[in-house]
């Protein structure tokens, strides 16, 4: 396994694996690795002849009062995961490397970016739009690998890859848990002790809700207001917001019918938490 800083290196690197016909599986990743990533790794690993992990805290999609500066950062914890999970490739650029000084061209959606983390993070997409295209570009994968935990970007990729024609096959992968439930995300260690312990609300908030939907209910007012009494018993925990919408389109809708998602954002002090189920 080989780690690079340059769009060159990558190209060359991926030119050469194209020209013996093997296929590449893309990870992109903003680093601080866990098992969520890991299982991303090996999915591609399984399904693609080489892989390439991209490990780039993206500033674009952080705004001024967001958490850039802090974002967890160990390239060498990262460099383990990606060799045991079976990358062949690490992509670890600098900022400069991927945005020169008078960088002016993003891709902006409409549609699925607009709900639930786009109203309170609406810069957000846009940065992720335009830095997936980016490593699409730099890469040239054949498929690539996002976790279910952001189903709200998985969504968003999957429809800028249909609107610009990207010839990448988008792979869905499920949410991977702490055994307490709580889905790994890198900003967990933000977390205090006391945080941490009351974050596990969220899973079991969703889990009722999921129950109450599988059920039968259809009223998608009532999966939201047991995930919120749920939440809100929890005194550590702000809820952002808590959420039901068609699935990938991410509309708001009033009746559980066809693939929906429930989805929540949650603040444990100033770290915010998302999570959320599919059904259909
Ligand atoms: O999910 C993430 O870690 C990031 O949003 C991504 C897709 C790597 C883009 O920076």
């Amino acid at each position: 396994m080989r780690v690079v800083n340059t769009v060159n290196e990558v190209r060359k690197e991926v030119k050469e694996w194209k020209k013996q016909g093997l296929t590449v599986g893309l990870v992109p990743t903003m680093g601080f690795l866990h098992e969520g990533h890991a299982s991303l790794i090996r999915k591609a690993a399984e399904q693609c002849d080489r892989v390439v992990v991209s490990d780039f805290v993206n500033p674009t999609q952080f705004a001024p009062n967001e958490d850039l500066e802090s974002y967890p950062r160990d390239i060498e914890h990262d460099m383990k995961i990606c060799e045991e999970s079976g990358a062949d490739l690490i992509f670890h650029p600098g900022v400069e490397e991927m945005y020169c000084p008078d960088f002016s061209t993003y891709v902006n959606m409409t549609g699925p970016s607009d709900e639930l983390c786009g109203k309170s993070r609406p810069i957000h997409f846009r940065g992720v739009c335009t830095v997936v295209s980016k490593l699409f570009n730099i890469a040239s994968p054949d498929k690539a690998y996002f976790g279910q935990k952001d189903a709200q970007q998985l969504a968003v990729i999957m429809r800028m890859v249909r609107d610009l024609n990207f010839d990448i096959e988008i792979v869905g992968c499920p949410i991977i848990r702490e055994s307490d439930g709580l889905a790994k995300s890198s900003r967990n260690t933000y977390l205090s002790p006391e945080q941490r312990s009351a974050a596990t609300v969220l899973h079991r908030a969703l889990e009722e809700g999921r129950k109450l939907a599988e059920s039968g209910e259809k009223s998608a007012s009532a999966v939201i207001a047991k995930i919120t009494e749920i939440i809100e018993s929890e005194p550590l925990a702000r809820i952002d917001y808590v959420n039901v919408t068609s699935f990938p389109e991410i509309i708001p809708t009033e009746e559980i019918n066809g693939s929906i998602l429930a989805a929540v954002a949650v603040y444990f002090g100033s770290t915010r938490l998302i999570d959320n189920f599919i059904l259909g």
